[in-house]
Order: C-alpha cells, then structure tokens, then sequence
C-alpha cells in the first residue's frame, strides 16, 4: 500500500519568541536551513512522493517559502488548520488527503537522523495499526510519555506529571486508516485540545495494535532556544566541508574542521573553526567564529567573537566586546559597539527579547 506524509507546520512557537513573531518556527534554519526541509527531505528520501503540510489558516508564510514540493519532487497538498486545536485535530482535518493509505505523521519541529526507511521497514512488518517511535530523554513529562509492559506500550500518557517511563513518543508516528476513528472519537483535554495522546490511548484501549521502535541516533524537538542550538550543533556535526564558489579567503584568516562556506562569503584576517556554516555573502573580518555557529546569508561579523550560536539573516555584529555565546539571533539585529561616554550599554530590543549580560 502506498504511504503518504503527513507534516504539521502550524502552532505559534510561544517559547521561540520573539523570533516567531514575525516568523513560523517551521522556517527557522538549521545549518541555514528552515527546519521544515529536513521533514520533507526525509520524506522524499523514504520514496515517499504524496505530502500534506498543515498550515495555520491564517498565513501563507509555509505556503510561499516552499512552494508546491517540485524541488523535492514530491507533490505538496496545504491543508489549513483554522486555529491550534491540538495534534489530533491536525490529523482529523487531512482525512480527505490521505484517504485509505498508510502515513507517516511527522512533526515539522522535529528533527531525526538517519532517515525514515528503517522505521518504514518495521511498521510495515508489524502490521500495526499504529507505530510509534521513542527516544529515551532526561525530560519526559515535557512529552507524550508510554508506560511498557512486557514489550507492549499499554498506556500513553500526555506531560505526566509522574511519567511512567524515560521515554518520549517522538513527533514521527504511522499510521493506518484507525486512526481516524480515534481522532473522531476523542474529546478534548483540560487544555482544549485533541491531544494525540489521547487518540493513541484510544487505538490501545479499543484494542488495536499499537507497534514501536526506539530512535538509537540522536532526535530532537525543538520548542526551546536551547533545542534549536543543539539541534543546530548535531546537524553540524554532520555536514560535510563544503567550499561553494567565488568565496575569498585571506591569507591571514584559518578556516579549519568541519566548515561550510557557501557562496561568495568573504574571510578576511579572521579564524574560523568548524564545525560551522558561513551563509551566502557573509563578511567575517577580523575576527573569530567558533565551533557550532550558523550565520545567516548577508551577516557581517567585524572585530568580534561568536561561539555555539544561530545567526540569521542580514545582521551586524561589530565591535560586540565580550565573546558572543549560545546565542541566537533573529533577522537584522544588530550589536554594536556605543560610541562615547561614558561607557554604556544601549538597548533597543522588541517584545519578550532577552538579553544576558557580564
Ligand atoms: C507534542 C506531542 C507529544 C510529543 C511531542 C514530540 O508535544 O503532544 O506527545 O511527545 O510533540 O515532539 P508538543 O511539542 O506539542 O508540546
């Protein structure tokens, strides 16, 4: 039987302000890229040519960034989502795009490495209704939670407060045609949403067949600042050197490990130490970039030091004074040194920022 995708994108990114206030958390980069991408490219990757996105109903921002999946050659459906009720509901409202098949449900805020295929493998072998994949995290009462007896999940438990195992359902399940029965059935929770939970515990209380593999590699949701950094961090770890054209490297500078210079970016008497992504057309000029830093397309980095860090698009870092660490960086921002005296610090930061000083 043909299985289809299923990637949810919608939801406000509450704990990802204020870059998602004017940005899907969906598209924000990883290695310089939205973190969408890397849910439909293991999508695409697993043969799979049938993908649904649910949006939120209000934006086209998902729509416009990745277009109609040609790129992947995969087909893109956009299902809109009219407002945030839950994971359940998300799945409910695609009944008509999947149709009788098989599909993966797949998060688009979170990231595994090593592909699908081998979970594809298995739950076709298990025949299961429904397959579930874990991953073992300090955690879990942030996550939906199982409790397994005897190699079987009996119980799914939505953010327990007393989890019943050190596991987390991780956000890529499959499923067959049941769960639309549950997704239709459930009711929703204390917080007013269908949790996708609730519509597991369902399938098992009804008695149908509820598989799981654990994800050995490493996997991540990346709701919080501090996921997105290790998230960022993983997936550097795993790039290749890459040397995209026209990019200039002085004598001076030392470019060295695991690095990624993309298009016509400039390394002018500065040290640069991978692992690390210098996006398109960035200039770092006397300075030093550390392991683990994505910097967005069009950044300039003058007389300064980044470590661990995202930086997105366009911004100016010049003059910044003490090492710039764990940080992450909207569009456009700016740190600069204040002129004058006497020596102050000077903010001009939007809603719900943060900033950490020395
Ligand atoms: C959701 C699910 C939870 C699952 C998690 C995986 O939680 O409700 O069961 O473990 O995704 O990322 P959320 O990230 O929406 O809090």
């Amino acid at each position: 039987m043909k299985l289809k995708a299923l990637i949810a994108s919608g939801g406000r990114g509450t704990r990802l302000r204020p870059i998602t206030h004017t940005q899907n958390k969906h598209l924000i980069p990883i290695a310089n890229k939205p973190i969408l991408h890397y849910a439909i490219e293991a999508a695409a990757r697993a043969g799979i040519r049938d993908i649904g996105i649910v949006t939120n109903a209000d934006s086209e921002e998902v729509p416009k960034a990745i277009g109609d999946g040609s790129n992947w050659g995969v087909k893109i459906t956009y299902i809109p989502q009219d407002a945030p009720l839950g994971l359940a509901h998300v799945v409910k409202i695609s009944e008509e795009f999947v149709g009788e098949d098989d599909f993966v449900f797949y998060l688009g805020d979170n990231m595994v490495v090593g592909g699908l295929d081998k979970y594809i493998d298995s739950f076709r072998a298990s025949k299961a209704n429904c397959y579930l994949t874990l991953a073992k995290v300090k955690d879990p009462e942030r996550f939906g939670v199982p409790e397994i007896k005897d190699g079987m999940i009996v119980r799914v438990e939505e953010k327990p407060k007393q989890p019943k195992s050190s596991y987390a359902v991780a956000g890529i399940y499959f499923y067959d045609r049941h769960i639309f029965e549950a997704v239709n059935s459930i009711k929703p929770s204390v917080r007013g949403e269908l949790e996708i939970s609730d519509a597991h515990q369902y399938l098992i209380d009804h008695n149908y067949k509820i598989g799981y593999a654990e994800i050995t590699g490493w996997w991540k949701d990346t709701g919080k600042p501090t996921d997105l950094l290790e998230a960022n961090r993983l997936v550097l770890e795993n790039t290749d050197p890459t040397i995209e054209p026209e990019v200039e490297v002085d004598t001076d500078s030392d470019v060295a490990g695991r690095v990624v210079l993309q298009k016509g970016c400039k390394i002018k008497n500065s040290k640069v130490r991978g692992p690390a992504i210098i996006g398109e057309g960035v200039v770092i000029e006397n300075s030093y970039v550390g392991p683990f830093t994505s910097v967005g397309k069009g950044t300039h980095v003058l007389n300064s030091e980044v470590e661990y860090s995202i930086i997105l698009k366009r911004c100016r870092i010049m003059d910044a004074g003490m090492r710039i660490e764990g940080s992450l960086l909207g569009n456009d921002v700016e740190i600069v040194r204040a002129d004058g005296k006497p020596r102050v610090q000077r903010f001009m930061i939007g809603d719900q920022s943060r900033v950490e000083v020395a």
